[in-house]
C-alpha cells in the first residue's frame, strides 16, 4: 500500500508538537514554563462565555450555511471594513473552521501542481507544509532582504517566475513580531500591482499592534492589490478563542464563492455554537480585547526588551503578534540548544528551524508575567552555565 506522494515531506507542526512535548512534562509532575505556544493565555470574555452556553442551550446546534450563517458574515465584513475600510460586503467573507484553514483554503483554491509559492522567511511554520499538499513548490525569501536590490531591481521580484502562482505575507509576523513598515508596503506594491499573483496575507495578529507601529493590509494599497489579496483573519488570537476554531477569510467575491464551494464538499460548516460565539466576540468584547493587548504591551515593555537589550544578543524589534525572535551565538544548533534548555532548565522554546531560519529562537510572551520573569531566569542560568 502507498500513500500519495504529495505527503511524502509531510512532518507534524513543529510547535504543536513541542507544546504537547512540554505538557507532557508537566503533567508529569515537571516544573516546567512553556513559552511555546501562539496561545493567548487569557480566557475568552464572559459575554462570549456565555452566548456559548445559550447557543447549545437554545438549540444552535445544527448545520448552517456552508461559508457561515448570515448575521455572522455581516459582522464579519463589518469587522474588516471597520479596521481597514475596504467597503465589503457579507460576499467578500467567509467563516471557517480556525485561521489555519483559513490559509489552506486560498492555496488549495489557487495552486496547481508545479506552482510556485513565495514565502517569507522566517515564516509561520505551517505555510510550506500547506503548499506541498496543494503540489506548489516553496520559494523561501529572507524578509530582512526586503529591500535589497541588484542591477537595480528588487531581489525579490528576481525570484518570480512565470510559475509564481501566490506570496504568503505574514504581518504582524509570527514568529518575528515584526509589523511591515511603510516602506516595506511600498516595495511590496512596487514589486506586485502589475503582476498576475496573488497576495495571501495572514494578518491574524492584526489587532494586536504596539507603540506607534500600524497595521496596514496590503489590500489597502490599491484597487489592483485589492482584487488579487486573500486577508485571513479569525477569533483565535486577539479574542482568546482558539479552541473554538474559527477563522475569518476576506476575498474578492469570485474567489471567496470557490472557497466555500471547497468548504461546503469537505467540512459541510464551521461549527455552528463556535459561530454564535464568534458573533458575540465581533458585536461584544471590543473593549476585553483592548485590555489584552495592553496587556501583552505591558509585558513586552517592562520585561521582554528589557531583557532582550540587555542580553547583546541579536533579535528582530517586536512590533506585534507575541513573541521574540532571537538570535544563537554563530555556529549554535537551536534545535540542540532547545533541547538542552528543556533537560537542563525546564524552559521550553521553539527553534528557528521550525521557522525557516535556523539558529534563532522563538519566545511566546502570551504567558503571565510571573512566568515570564521566571522563564527568561532560566535561559539566563542557561547562558551564564
Ligand atoms: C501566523 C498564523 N496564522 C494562522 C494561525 C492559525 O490560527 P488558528 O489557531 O486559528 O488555526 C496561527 C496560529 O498560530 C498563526 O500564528
Amino acid at each position: 500500500m502507498q500513500i500519495a506522494d504529495r505527503l511524502k515531506n509531510l512532518k507534524p507542526s513543529a510547535t504543536m508538537e513541542l507544546d504537547a512535548q512540554a505538557k507532557a512534562m508537566v503533567a508529569a509532575g515537571e516544573a516546567v514554563i512553556n513559552l511555546t505556544a501562539g496561545e493567548p493565555d487569557f480566557s475568552p470574555p464572559e459575554s462570549i462565555l456565555l452566548a456559548t452556553c445559550q447557543a447549545a442551550l437554545t438549540g444552535k446546534t445544527k448545520y448552517t450555511q456552508a461559508k457561515g450563517q448570515a448575521s455572522l458574515l455581516q459582522k464579519v465584513a463589518d469587522f474588516f471594513n471597520l479596521q481597514l475600510d475596504y467597503g465589503s460586503s457579507a460576499k467578500n467573507v467567509m467563516v471557517t473552521s480556525g485561521g489555519k484553514v483559513a490559509c489552506f483554503w486560498p492555496l488549495f483554491a489557487t495552486i496547481n501542481p508545479g506552482d510556485e509559492v513565495i514565502i517569507l522567511t522566517p515564516y509561520w511554520t505551517s505555510y510550506p507544509a500547506m503548499v506541498e499538499l496543494c503540489g506548489g513548490v516553496p520559494v523561501f525569501f529572507d524578509y530582512k532582504k526586503l529591500s535589497a536590490k541588484d542591477s537595480n531591481q528588487y531581489l525579490l521580484e528576481k525570484l518570480i517566475t512565470d510559475k509564481t502562482k501566490a506570496i504568503i505575507l505574514n504581518s504582524p509576523n509570527n514568529p518575528a513580531g515584526y509589523v511591515f513598515s511603510p516602506q516595506d508596503l511600498a516595495i511590496l506594491e512596487e514589486i506586485f500591482t502589475d503582476k498576475n499573483i496573488w497576495l495571501i496575507s495572514d494578518e491574524i495578529y492584526a489587532n494586536l499592534v504596539y507603540g506607534s507601529n500600524r497595521h496596514v493590509s496590503i489590500a489597502s494599497l490599491n484597487d489592483q492589490l485589492k482584487e488579487k489579496t486573500v486577508i485571513i483573519n479569525g477569533a483565535s488570537k486577539a479574542f482568546a478563542m482558539t479552541g473554538y476554531r474559527i477563522g475569518f477569510i476576506w476575498g474578492n467575491q469570485w474567489i471567496i464563492g470557490k472557497m466555500a464551494q471547497i468548504q461546503s464538499q469537505v467540512i459541510g460548516c464551521p461549527c455552528s455554537i463556535s459561530q454564535v460565539a464568534a458573533e458575540a466576540a465581533l458585536k461584544k468584547a471590543k473593549l476585553e480585547v483592548e485590555e489584552m493587548r495592553k496587556s501583552y504591551e505591558h509585558r513586552l515593555n517592562t520585561i521582554i526588551r528589557p531583557f532582550f537589550k540587555q542580553s547583546g544578543k541579536k533579535y528582530f524589534q517586536p512590533e506585534g503578534a507575541f513573541y521574540v525572535f532571537f538570535k544563537l551565538a554563530e555556529g549554535t544548533d537551536c534545535t540542540i540548544f532547545c533541547q538542552d534548555l528543556l533537560k537542563k532548565e525546564k524552559l521550553a522554546l521553539v527553534p528557528g528551524q521550525a521557522f525557516g531560519y535556523p539558529g534563532w529562537v522563538r519566545l511566546s510572551y502570551a504567558a503571565s508575567e510571573q512566568q515570564l520573569s521566571e522563564g527568561l531566569q532560566r535561559l539566563k542560568n542557561f547562558w551564564i552555565k
